[in-house]
């Protein structure tokens, strides 16, 4: 089944106003390929959602980097799903290993978040990955079984997931995963979803990789029989970005 390359740009807590204009010059002025060979979503911060999604061009989408997992009410700080969807902005980004780890969220607290996202109408980009400390210590494909799991177990459909490998250690660090690292992982995961979901589900999910993505090493990563994209940090808020949405090319 041929899966849809994907590529997600996650901003982070980056940029300013100008600096967010800019950003979107490069994307709208960059040669890209059409939408029907490569899905591109980038993720601004949430209070340049409404900028961004009405000032770039139409065949780029645009995800929320979290949502709360439930209907909106008394929960200072957080953004809803209903939000997010009133924006009419049709992704959200969820389980990112920096809010696993700095905010706490447990697997279960990402699976009910995936979800909720789903039950109100936005498509998911699920993270999963491991700590530099649990691949030393030969975890690595448990983890991301378990946090893979806890989604599983929540949703009834995958037609509107794609799930990210993204290594704790390889974010933010210049350490990439190598080619066979991100392929083994990427196999695994969708031997995970084979054996536990459905065969169908298995060959339709797009599985892609994230840490240390850049112009350099994304076309190689992209040549990996599982690897079918990209969720990129800091390269994409550089022009290197349209590098790594053409390396399927
Ligand atoms: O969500 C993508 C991000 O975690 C990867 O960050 O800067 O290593 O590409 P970076």
């Amino acid at each position: 089944m041929a899966r849809k390359f994907f590529v997600g740009g996650n901003w982070k807590c980056n940029g300013t106003t100008e600096e967010v204009k800019k950003i979107v010059a490069v994307l709208n002025e960059g040669q890209v390929p059409p939408p029907d060979a490569v899905e591109v979503v980038v993720s601004p911060p949430f209070v340049f959602l409404p900028l961004v999604k009405s000032s770039l061009k139409p065949h780029f989408h645009v995800a929320a980097q979290n949502c709360w997992v439930k209907k909106g009410g008394a929960f200072t700080g957080e953004i809803s799903a209903e939000m997010i969807v009133s924006l009419d902005i049709p992704w959200v980004i969820l389980g990112h290993s920096e809010r696993r780890l700095l905010l706490n969220e447990s697997n279960e607290f990402v699976g009910d978040k995936v979800a909720y996202a789903l039950g109100q109408g936005l498509k998911v980009i699920a993270c999963v990955g491991e700590t530099l400390e649990q691949r030393e210590a030969g975890k690595t494909l448990d983890v991301v079984a378990a946090q893979t799991r806890a989604i599983a177990e929540r949703v009834s459909s995958w037609e509107n997931i794609v799930l990210a490998y993204e290594p704790v250690w390889a974010i933010g660090t210049g350490k990439v995963a190598t080619p066979a690292q991100a392929q083994e992982v990427h196999h695994e995961l969708r031997k995970w979803l084979h054996d536990n979901v459905s065969a169908e589900v298995a060959a339709s999910t797009r599985i892609i990789y994230g840490g240390s993505v850049s112009g350099g090493n994304c076309k190689e990563l992209a040549t990996q029989p599982d690897v079918d994209g990209f969720l990129v940090g800091g390269a994409s808020l550089k022009p290197e970005f349209i590098d790594i949405i053409k390396s399927s090319e």
